[in-house]
């Protein structure tokens, strides 16, 4: 994967893992068009070799959302255009097919919260505080916040951050099950480094089949996913990560995985 050069964001490449590290401090990572369109390309550029990404923030923020400036200059009927493109990068995020760890290192607001929400996992340092302040702009999320949220922990408490605006700690946040770890700030990045080498050392066709079948848990019936399970049972059967996996546990020796 080349890593060409971005104004906004930087991308890393050390072995199986990818960290993509928004880099606009003077605006506390704000997702202006560039920004978004930044996170396209990286999106569009990441190969099977990448087993895991981290996405995280330089500075204190991980990001403090869609830039308000920007918007504050925009025409009424700008705002349809930057909700598409918006969703447009947190659903590519959402379907790259390998593990995504969001490393919220700092406030994870509005469009901040948003991008955490398309990652798989979502860890976050103690000082993190994330939340959806829109209502206090005169806005609702327009990166999909007001659908991934309550799907994440439920209807009832993702209004209530909606409708009030108010960011939770992350010590609340990891209470509700928006993110699954909280580590001091300092550690965070090693955290992140630690878990996506342990995510890149699974088995890639089943970790891909494990994101497919985690991924329509949430919306489908459950007679319809559990009908999905099995094709995505089916095709790890199929692999010869399969084979390799139950001979390693036979013959008592680590597996060593083909990704195929
Ligand atoms: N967009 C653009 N610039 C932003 C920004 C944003 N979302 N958030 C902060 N900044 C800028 C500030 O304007 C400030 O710039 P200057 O130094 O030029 O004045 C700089 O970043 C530092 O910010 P603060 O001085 O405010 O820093 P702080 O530490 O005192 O406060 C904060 C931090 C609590 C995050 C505060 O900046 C804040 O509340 N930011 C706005 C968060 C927000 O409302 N996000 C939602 C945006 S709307 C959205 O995201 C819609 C959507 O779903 C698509």
């Amino acid at each position: 994967m080349a890593e060409a050069a971005f104004a906004n964001l930087r991308l890393e490449r050390t072995g199986g893992v990818a960290t993509v590290t928004l880099d606009r401090p003077k605006a506390l990572n704000a997702l202006d068009v560039a920004t978004l369109r930044e996170l396209l390309r990286v999106a569009d550029g990441l190969d099977h070799e990448v087993r895991a990404l981290v996405i995280t923030g330089a500075g204190k923020a991980f990001s403090a959302g869609a830039d308000i400036a920007a918007m504050a200059a925009m025409a009424p009927g700008d705002g349809h255009g930057y909700a598409l493109l918006g969703h447009e990068v947190m659903a590519r995020i959402e379907a790259l097919e390998m593990p995504v760890i969001a490393a919220v290192n700092g406030v994870a607001l509005g469009g901040g919260l948003e991008l955490a929400l398309a990652c798989d996992l979502i860890i976050a340092a103690d000082r993190a505080r994330l939340g959806q302040p829109e209502i206090n702009l005169g806005l609702v999320p327009g990166f999909g916040g007001s659908q991934r949220l309550a799907r994440r922990i439920g209807q009832s408490r993702a209004r209530e951050l909606i409708y009030l605006g108010q960011a939770i700690n992350a010590e609340e946040a990891l209470r509700v099950g928006l993110v699954c770890r909280v580590v001091p700030g300092e550690r965070l990045a090693a955290e992140a480094a630690e878990l996506a080498g342990e995510l890149a050392s699974k088995a890639p066709v089943a970790l891909r089949q494990a994101k497919r079948a985690t991924a329509v848990a949430a919306d489908a019936e459950l007679a319809v996913g559990c009908r999905y399970e099995v094709e995505t049972f089916a095709a790890t059967f199929a692999s010869d990560d399969r084979v390799e996996g139950l001979r390693a546990f036979l013959d008592k020796r680590p597996p060593v995985w083909k990704g195929r």
